[in-house]
This record gives structure tokens, sequence and C-alpha cells, in this order.
């Protein structure tokens, strides 16, 4: 169902960043003015129990507990006998986020604009698909496809998997699967069910749970409403969404200057951009040496990352991840002239190219269900 494909262009048309049907990715176009980014506010929440089952409320929020000076944290425990993996071969695409919205669509829906099915965002989407975005022009190795129709005037915005993903899932060895897990065990080394309760390594693992947040900002004149999974909050009561919210990551132990400068340079990119997006502001970091143990934390304030890494040659910069994220919504604004649920752009990127796109229509990826196309007309 391929009906147009633009990847050949005419050299004239590319020079004018205004008509091209594609988009560069080369960081020096993107070096400007940091763009206008509204303070993040959290509208609302949903949670996935261990069934992966929706539900619009909190059930799922988990409480930051801070680990002892020197942790011992073996996240290798349980990964044979207490572990249940959320199943990665069923594609949920927008749906949690399309349950969420229709059940809140009375408190979402505009009333600025004269039609009633209108949302008042220009864009919809998940966090994780505009980390993407943000990090693009430093990426190397890992290309995107995204999805994009537009509904009733708003672009919804929603992942593919590229075949190189696929076939890198399909065949991750089993090191890394194990390492997969590090992470979320030691999410339970550090977080309690309750305000007042302790964390129990204990448990199971199970990774169909999360607690998720959805967040309304502006990026340029981009409105955007997004949702994104949140580790854990700060106990403390008076803290209030986003800002009491607790990013928890593992690493490598840093031994010396050069894996300093590479933890500087890669990793704070990507924890950074995931970060800063819903207006988190603490990230809690584990080290783990080569067994699997953390045997150190520390804090790391998000709004301090950038002066960490300002001593770094050649380091990626705030301010190009975020136009370039801005001038790719501007892209994709441009682009799409049909409002048409069933009608996709398909957006392609592998490093070192263009941005591209291609149309699909009623094709397998249409991503917008029928229950939410019926249920917002209602
Ligand atoms: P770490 O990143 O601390 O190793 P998140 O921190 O984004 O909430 O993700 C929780 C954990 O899920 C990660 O913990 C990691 O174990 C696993 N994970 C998430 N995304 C992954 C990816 N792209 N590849 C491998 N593991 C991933
Ligand atoms: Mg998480
Ligand atoms: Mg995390």
């Amino acid at each position: 169902h391929l009906t147009h494909r633009r990847d050949q262009f005419d050299v004239k048309t590319e020079q004018n960043p205004l008509r091209s049907q594609t988009l560069s990715t080369r960081k020096d176009l993107y070096e400007r003015d940091f763009p206008l980014y509204r303070q993040p506010v959290e509208v609302g929440s949903f949670s996935l129990d261990a069934q992966r089952r929706f539900f619009n409320d909190r059930r799922q929020m988990r409480y930051y507990v801070e680990p002892d000076k020197n942790p011992n944290f073996d996240l290798k425990d349980g990964y044979r006998d207490r572990y249940i993996r959320r199943d990665e071969n069923v594609k949920e695409k927008l749906d949690h986020i399309l349950r969420w919205i229709l059940a809140n669509k009375g408190t979402l829906k505009s009333k600025e604009t004269t039609d009633s099915r209108a949302l008042d965002y220009d864009f919809v989407t998940w966090r994780g698909h505009l980390t993407k975005l943000l990090t693009t022009p430093y990426e190397t190795r890992e290309g995107w496809q995204l999805a994009a129709t537009k509904f009733n005037g708003t672009i919804y915005i929603s992942e593919v998997e590229t075949e190189a993903a696929r076939v890198e899932r399909e065949n991750r060895p089993e090191r890394n699967k194990e390492m997969m897990y590090w992470g979320y065990k030691f999410e339970q080394y550090t977080c309690a069910d309750n305000v007042d309760s302790l964390p129990d390594p204990s448990g199971v693992v199970n990774t169909n749970e999360a607690f998720c947040t959805v967040v309304q900002t502006r990026l340029a004149d981009h409105k955007l409403l997004f949702s994104g999974e949140v580790d854990c909050r700060d106990k403390d009561p008076s803290a209030r969404p986003p800002a009491c919210y607790v990013e928890l990551k593992t690493s490598p132990e840093i031994c010396t200057p050069k894996q300093r400068s590479n933890f500087h340079r890669f990793k704070l990119l990507k924890w950074w951009a995931q970060s800063f997006l819903p207006g988190v502001p603490r990230i809690v970091a584990g080290f783990k040496d080569h067994d699997g143990v953390v045997v150190s934390t520390e804090t790391f304030l998000v709004s301090k990352v950038s002066q960490l890494i300002k001593n770094e040659f050649n380091c990626w910069k705030p301010t190009v991840c975020m136009n370039f994220c801005s001038d790719f919504l501007s892209f994709v604004k441009r682009i799409i002239t049909e409002n048409d649920h069933s009608l996709v752009y398909l957006f392609s990127w592998e490093p070192y190219r263009d941005v591209t796109y291609s149309l699909h229509r009623d094709s397998h990826y249409s991503f917008l269900p029928r229950w939410f196309i019926e249920g917002m007309s209602g």
C-alpha cells in the first residue's frame, strides 16, 4: 500500500528548509538559542498492573527509599525464579495513552475551538519517542521509524520497530537479556509500594507493571501531550508532580577518566533527554561492578547536567537536541496535509542520513483503533 515515496528530491528544494521534503539531522544546523520549552504540567496519570491492564489511577506509584552509603545490591538475584517479563512481541502503540484520553476527554476537550471533538494539542505521543528525537543529532547506531496520523486536528505519533531493531531483539544474547533485568532489580531495591513501607527485594520483578505520568507542555509553537513511565516519587508529600519524581538508572562503575568522559558524552545525554522532557528533576544512579552488584549510588540533578558536561571535548548540547525536535515537529506539521485517521505518514531515519517520509493509506501501519475514533466522535 505504498502510495508515495519521496526519498529522491530536487537539489534546489533541498536547499530551502521550508520546502524540502527531507530534514537534515546535522548538529551544526541546530546550534542556536534554546527554544521555548514550557515547564511541563502533569494533567493526569495511569497505571498498568501485573497483567498489563490499564487503570486510570495511581495504584502503581512507588516511593523512593534512599539506599545505604555502601550498598551491596546483587542485581542478578531472582533472574531465574522471580522474574516475569513483559511480552515484547505485543505492540501496544499508543493504546494506553488513547485509553487515558478517552477516560479524561470531558476535562481535556478544548473550550476554545468550535469543534467539540477537538483536543487542544498539536501532538500526542510517548515521552520515549520524543527522547529518540532529542538524541537523533548525536545517534550513530540506531535509526527509527515514526508513524504519524492527523485526527481531529491533532497529530498522533507512534513508533514502528525497525527491521534492524527486530532482528537485534530476536537475537539478543543471553547476557544482554540478563542485564536488561538488572535495571528493574535496582528499582526493587530502592522502591517501596507504600509511603510508610520498605523495599522488598525478596519479591517478584514484573516488568508489566508501570506508573505513567501524562504531561502537557509547549516546545516553540507546538502544544504537546505526552506520557512517560515514572520509576518512583519522593516520599515528601509537599513535593508535587512532576517535581517529586525520581528516575532510577544503573551504569557500570566509573574507574578511569576515559570512562567518566564516555559516561558524560553518551549516557548522560540519554538520561538527560528522558527526564528533562517530563520535568523530572532528579536521577539516582546505581553504579554496578562487572558482577552486577551495585556498590555506590549518586544523585544527578537534571538542571545541573549541562554544567557537568561543559568541559567535555566535542560533547552534546541540550539546545541542539531541543531545536532538532522542534524543527522535526514543524516538518511533520508541514508534511501532514490530510486529516484522516487511516492515513499514516511514516517518517524514517538512519544514522548519517536525512529524515525521509512515505505515505500509507489503510495499511498495517494505521495505529488509531476503531474504539478510539468512535469514542472521540461521541
Ligand atoms: P537501566 O537503564 O538502569 O539499566 P528506565 O530506566 O528507562 O525506566 O528503564 C528501566 C530498565 O529497563 C533499564 O534500567 C534497563 O534494565 C531496561 N531497559 C530499558 N530500556 C532498555 C533498552 N533499550 N535496552 C535494554 N534495556 C533496557
Ligand atoms: Mg522506568
Ligand atoms: Mg529508570
